[in-house]
């Protein structure tokens, strides 16, 4: 069981003056329990690949499957796959739409006919999850705060315990422990067997958190691996659009000068192994 997607292709406005490639050809598995990263400059693919995997748009070639079911099987099949992959939109305004927040939460579970007393209590946990407090239930999601609103959009998605999480930019706009306190709260998702799709600009965070990450450049993969494999081929040759971040950079560096450490990002690590290096 897992989502497959293989050589997806996806052209905006086909045949108009406005046609885009948006995808050529990607490839992806998603295994439950994994976390995938999605990379690529602005404009590489990235929340277009997303939206393939709840089936909010559709191949133009190539195919998408999670769990065996196609993302362009009948209607009643299509339900089960937007059951499945939970979707978290780059702009909360895009995905919050109700009066209040309880609404917002109480929608999907109402969707999947779960009872009114299970949506209670679900709500109540969601949110407590991601440190929203029940004061809010009444208030217009309209009015939270930018973090707020990107927890809110979160805590709605999970409310219906989906089996993929699909995460566009999910950290963006958030402050230091905030993120930290998400990626916390991701880990734990992945440990109970949700597959996690992180999309990031942010290549230091993917090569720290995920166990694959996909590469995506005008559509195309320029790299899929792990991040180990992601490190060694960054510091051969530059991958467009991908910078090395600033430690692994001066690892670089030291390596350059001779020194035996290792490529990593914990600057404590590093930094102990710098010591002894100097030492003999
Ligand atoms: N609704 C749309 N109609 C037409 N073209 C679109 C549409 N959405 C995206 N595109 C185009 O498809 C390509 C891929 O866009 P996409 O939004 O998937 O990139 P992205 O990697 O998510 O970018 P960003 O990092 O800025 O979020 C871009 O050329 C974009 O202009
Ligand atoms: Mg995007």
């Amino acid at each position: 069981m897992s989502i497959r997607v293989a050589s997806l292709r996806h052209i905006y406005h086909p045949g108009t003056p406005l046609e885009t490639k948006a995808l050529s050809g990607v490839d992806l598995t998603v295994d439950p329990g994994k976390w995938v990263a999605v990379v690529g400059q602005t404009g590489s693919g990235k929340s277009t690949l997303a939206q393939h995997l709840n089936a909010l748009l559709l191949p133009t070639s190539g195919s998408v499957e999670v769990d065996g079911i196609s993302t362009t099987a009948a209607a009643s099949a299509l339900r089960m796959v937007r059951r499945k992959v939970g979707l978290v939109f780059q702009y909360p305004e895009h995905q919050l739409f109700a009066e209040s927040v309880l609404e917002e939460m109480a929608f999907g579970p109402r969707n999947w006919k779960f009872n009114e007393e299970d949506i209670r209590e679900t709500t109540i946990r969601t949110m407590k999850l991601l440190g929203l407090p029940e004061e809010l239930l009444p208030r217009s999601p309209f009015q939270l705060s930018g973090g707020q609103k990107r927890r809110l959009c979160i805590a709605s998605v999970l409310a219906v315990r989906p089996d993929y999480l699909v995460l566009d930019e999910p950290t963006a706009g958030m402050d230091a422990p905030g993120r930290r306190e998400l990626l916390g709260l991701l880990k734990g998702l992945v440990k109970e067997r949700i597959g996690v799709v992180h999309i990031t600009h942010d290549l230091e965070l993917a090569l720290a958190m995920a166990e694959q990450i996909l590469v995506l450049e005008k559509g195309k993969t320029v790299f899929c691996g792990t991040p180990g494999s992601l490190m060694d081929e960054l510091i051969e040759r530059p991958i467009r659009g991908l910078c090395l971040p600033p430690i692994l950079e001066l690892v670089s560096g030291l390596r350059d000068y001779g020194y035996n450490v290792p490529f990593t990002l914990d600057a404590v690590e590093l930094a102990d192994r710098l010591e002894k290096e100097m030492r003999t």
